[in-house]
């Protein structure tokens, strides 16, 4: 393989430069870490699953009109993206309460919500991404009212989209975080769905069983996380059939 450089590496991902302006090349490590990366392993797999189901997420939202940093898949374990002006903000959006949610509020696992909700966090790993409110993003300058306003429209759409792409499944989607970008079109900036979309960032659970196929198995020993991640591309009909 050619050399090319190295514009990022993260917990589960590296960047590198893309083969044309204004391009990277996302690829997928298998590399699982939770607890702000107290715990890491090498899960085989993952990130050929991650880099297909992204895909397909994020194909899914272009078809509606959602936009996305998503161009192309290059191979099992690389895609082709825009480059975008990163928003420094973690967007989750939960239906039903769950992992942190249920620990500040004492609410149930499961418990569904009044409506969904959507939080910002800080993307800071030094500080475990701490939930923040629009006054301190404001006040920062993290990101304009506007931009907030508009963030919370794309993230109640892309849940609108991905609740329904997953109940076609039989999977409920009991929350998901998302990262934002800028897009500039002369002084305008468009904001599009960056990073990935995939069972890392999604608390997804069988509609009967209630048995988990994000990283949850993962993060507290609930069994194999690349068949929890399998099950789910299997549903979409991404895996390859076995004869
Ligand atoms: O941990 P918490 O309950 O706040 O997570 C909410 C959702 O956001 C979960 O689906 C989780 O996988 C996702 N998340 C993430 N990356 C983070 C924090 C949360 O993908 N750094």
């Amino acid at each position: 393989m050619a050399r090319r450089k190295k514009v990022y590496e993260g917990k589960a991902k590296i960047l590198y430069e893309g083969p044309e302006p204004g391009t990277y090349v996302q690829y997928f490590k298998d590399d699982a870490t939770a607890f702000n990366a107290e715990k890491r392993e090498t899960i085989e797999g993952k990130g050929v699953l991650n880099n297909r189901l992204s895909e397909h997420f994020m194909t899914g939202l272009q078809s509606i009109g959602v936009p996305t940093h998503f161009i192309r898949r290059l191979n099992m374990r690389e895609q082709l993206i825009r480059q975008v002006e990163m928003i420094p903000l973690e967007v989750i959006v939960r239906n039903y309460a769950a992992g942190s949610m249920s620990k500040r509020l004492g609410l149930k696992e499961g418990e569904a919500l009044p409506r969904p909700i959507v939080e910002f966090c800080l993307k800071d790993d030094a500080l475990g991404d701490p939930l923040v409110t629009e006054e301190h993003i404001a006040a920062f300058g993290w990101a304009t009212q506007q931009d907030m306003d508009d963030m919370i429209a794309l993230a109640l759409r892309v849940n609108d989209f991905l609740s329904g792409m997953m109940l076609g499944v039989g999977i409920r989607l009991i929350d998901f975080k998302i990262e934002i970008g800028r897009v500039w079109e002369d002084d305008y900036a468009r904001l599009v769905v960056a990073d990935e979309i995939s069972p890392d960032s999604c608390r997804l659970w069988d509609v009967e069983t209630d048995r988990k196929l994000d990283k949850d198995v993962f993060r507290h020993d609930l069994g194999d996380l690349a068949d929890a991640y399998s099950e789910v591309a299997r549903r979409f009909g991404l895996m390859p059939k076995q004869s």
